[in-house]
């Protein structure tokens, strides 16, 4: 864009010209997708393929809106002609798997060569991988990154036009770009992204780096965008960011998390909110109060807890202690007796001790999460762990790791017992995959549960006796 056209226009024209360009792009590339299909005699079909957390998936609903709305068809595999990878950073184990889906790639392009490869997201934002998609993964059309990803259209057209691999990553970015297209994945709940990036900088983590300095978006802009929504038929929503305790601080009018909750909790048509991730260190009073007073935030909190070791918890740079997490959870499940906490943790974090390691296993036993996801702790490439000396052997982590996995899972167990006999509001999501007479639903706890039921049941809320409980999930019967 013309630099002095910029100067001269107000951050709202700037926005709205923002979409204007787009929009144009999408109109382009939709001529070229509908000649080309003429020419091939069939529709062009694309896939987007997640490989991260909720905000990953979130932004894959918008970027298949793109491909939607330029006229491909969407196809669940992987032999379309437009493929698309949002990539995760956060542990290895997630950078390795898009390297094996493109080894496969390579051979299904060659027999069709008018495919397009699009690699997005996260790991994209780290200059080594772009450096190595460039030298050994030739065939990938287009590269970008975490910040520009409502450019996929621009994109796609550079692409055509320029005939040969586009890279485009942002180190970061302060705009914000809304009302492009969304295809949601499921019709009757959605993730809202609240916020945008990190701030918090712990030391093992590569998110801030890959994400950028927080942002919140407008309260009004959220609000309008729930409305429509549940206009849409959405009754559940998941308000996303990497710490949603600090939205709000950086806004011209700031207001804070609770406050937001609230206005979400007042949107008329709304049955289900839930929210992720709430950093234990930003928890306020005011959250718990309005949690406890509404009848739709769900009953379920995702309260990370990394590590219960206040040596280790002041090096990964969590501003809590063992001490402080434990009356934080105490004071959550005395104001709101039925809520279930579920929680991350980190094995293996450099120079964790035996002695570190029980002060997890004692905060878990204390605590009685009902689910914990429990990681293997991954050297991330410029995060300050990633230098730390004493990186912990290999079978010393295993072994820690499944004794903390048998921890977590008893207790999960037992806590889920806890709620057998009772009848409880299930929102029906799913015909069963296993057994087309069961469908399979979540409890306000987020737990699964299938039980008897038809197809014209998914996205209602139906009452379910909860019969069984087979570990993480219950059989029930609908009444
Ligand atoms: N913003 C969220 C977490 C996002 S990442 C929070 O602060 O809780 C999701 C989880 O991945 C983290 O909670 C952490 O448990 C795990 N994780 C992050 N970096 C990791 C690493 N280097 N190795 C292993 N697990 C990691
Ligand atoms: Fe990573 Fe910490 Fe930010 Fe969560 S809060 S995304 S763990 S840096
Ligand atoms: Fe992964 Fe990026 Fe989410 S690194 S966990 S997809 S923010």
């Amino acid at each position: 864009m013309d630099k002095n056209l910029n100067n001269r226009m107000n951050e709202k024209d700037i926005k709205d010209d923002e979409i204007k360009r787009q929009n144009y792009y999408m109109e382009l590339c939709k001529e070229w997708v509908s000649k080309k299909s003429e020419e091939l005699g069939r529709p062009l079909t694309c896939t987007a393929k997640t490989f991260g957390c909720q905000m990953n998936a979130r932004d894959s609903e918008k970027l298949l809106g793109i491909l939607l709305k330029i006229g491909y068809v969407e196809t669940d595999s992987e032999n379309a002609d437009f493929v698309l990878y949002n990539t995760c950073t956060v542990r290895e184990n997630a950078n390795l798997k898009v390297y094996g889906h493109l080894g496969y790639m390579q051979n299904l392009k060659k027999k069709n060569p008018g495919m397009m490869i699009a690699l997005c997201g996260c790991m994209m934002q780290e200059e080594d991988v772009v450096e190595k998609i460039k030298k050994s993964y030739r065939f990938v059309d287009i590269v970008f990154g975490t910040h520009n990803i409502f450019k996929l259209a621009e994109l796609i057209y550079s692409r055509i036009t320029a005939g040969h691999m586009i890279i485009d990553i942002w180190k970061d970015t302060d705009k914000i770009v809304e009302n492009l297209p969304i295809e949601r994945k499921y019709s009757f709940k959605s993730g809202v992204n609240i916020m945008f990036g990190c701030d918090n900088f712990c030391s093992y983590c590569i998110v801030p780096y890959v994400r950028g300095r927080e942002r919140s978006r407008k309260p009004e802009d959220i609000i309008d965008e729930i409305k429509g929504l549940v206009d849409d038929g959405v009754v559940e929503v998941m308000l996303l960011g990497q710490n949603v305790n600090s939205y709000g601080k950086g806004l011209d009018k700031p207001v804070t998390f609770a406050e937001l909750l609230k206005m979400v909790d007042d949107i008329e048509g709304l049955e289900r909110i839930r929210f992720m991730t709430s950093h234990p260190k930003d928890l306020s009073d005011d959250l718990i109060e309005v949690m406890k007073n509404s009848k739709r935030i769900c009953t379920q909190l995702h309260l990370p807890l990394q590590s219960g070791s206040n040596r280790l918890l002041k090096i990964m740079n969590r501003h809590y202690t063992k001490e402080s997490y434990l009356e934080l959870a105490g004071k959550i499940k005395k104001e709101i007796p039925d809520i279930a906490l579920t929680t991350d943790i980190i094995v293996g974090f450099p120079g964790e001790t035996e002695e570190d390691f029980e002060d997890t296993l004692d905060v878990v036993k204390q605590v009685r999460y009902d689910s914990a996801y429990t990681f293997i702790y991954s050297k991330r490439t410029g995060t300050p762990a990633a230098k730390m000396d004493c990186q912990i052997p290999k079978e010393v982590v295993k072994e820690r790791f499944d004794r903390l996995l048998k921890v977590v899972q008893d207790i999960s167990t037992e806590e889920t017992l806890k709620r057998v006999g009772q009848t409880l509001p299930v929102l029906v999501e799913d015909i069963n995959t296993h057994d087309e007479n069961l469908v399979t639903g979540r409890l306000s706890s987020n737990t699964v549960v299938h039980f008897n039921g038809t197809a014209d049941m998914i996205g209602k809320i139906v009452n379910v006796r909860l019969d069984e409980a087979k570990g993480f999930y219950y059989l029930g019967t609908l009444v």
